[in-house]
């Protein structure tokens, strides 16, 4: 029997996860307080990503009494966290907070506001990564899917294996899903809130606006 795998987006619901997300659609939040949003966002939704994800290492310690059993992160397997500025950039620091070894490569993708088509202006990525490293994408906002779909396309190329990678976001829009379902069906996604869909502009309706504009107050 062949196993199908299928794309998962899990919305863990944990009350954090929604009080920060209020606070980060609310219109009336400054940027300050956006930013506290969006770096609690990014840590509770790594810890949720990193349940099935992050590489242990069965071994024993000696406490003062005794023997035991131990799980540790396994050292040897490499940890990636790739934003997506600059948005990403806002999620971060609460991932990185949880994954302090991993090594952060960051992409740049700029939106044309037009024709919707995400061109990249920065890549930082190594030329390859071993097949078994855990990649965690920050992007605040799935919306077209084109940014995601490029950034997969740029890290598959470099040997990143999918069913390695979560991507971390706080909201998103069917579009985006639907792409990304049918390229990567080993993908995972922990998103804050799975929002109706996009207006003619390519924003998520209700959304949280301009997530780059909100975090940088420009
Ligand atoms: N990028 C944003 O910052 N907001 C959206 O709603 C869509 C894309």
């Amino acid at each position: 029997m062949t196993m199908v795998s299928q794309l998962r987006i899990f919305v863990p619901p944990h009350p954090l996860i929604k009080h920060w997300l209020g606070v980060s659609r609310d219109a009336n939040t400054p940027s300050p307080l956006f930013r506290t949003a969006m770096t609690e966002l990014g840590r509770w939704l790594t810890y949720e990503a990193a349940r099935d994800w992050l590489p242990i290492l069965e071994t024993t310690v000696t406490t003062p009494l005794a023997d035991c059993p131990a799980t540790f992160v396994d050292p040897e397997v490499p940890i990636a966290i790739v934003p997506i500025l600059r948005a990403g950039l806002a999620l971060l620091e609460g991932a990185q907070s949880l994954l302090p070894l991993a090594s952060i490569y960051h992409v740049g993708f700029v939106r044309n506001e037009e024709t919707l088509e995400a061109t990249c202006y920065l890549n930082r990525l190594p030329e390859t990564f071993t097949p078994e490293t855990r990649v965690l994408i920050t992007e605040p906002m799935l919306a077209t899917g084109g940014t995601m779909m490029a950034a997969m396309a740029e890290l598959t190329q470099r040997g990143v294996d999918p069913a390695m990678v979560r991507i971390i976001s706080v909201v998103t829009a069917p579009p985006a899903l639907q792409k990304l379902a049918v390229a990567y069906p080993a993908l995972k996604i922990y998103a804050a809130m799975i929002d109706e869909g996009l207006n003619n502009n390519g924003y998520i309706v209700p959304g949280l606006g301009d997530a780059g504009d909100r975090t940088f107050g420009t």
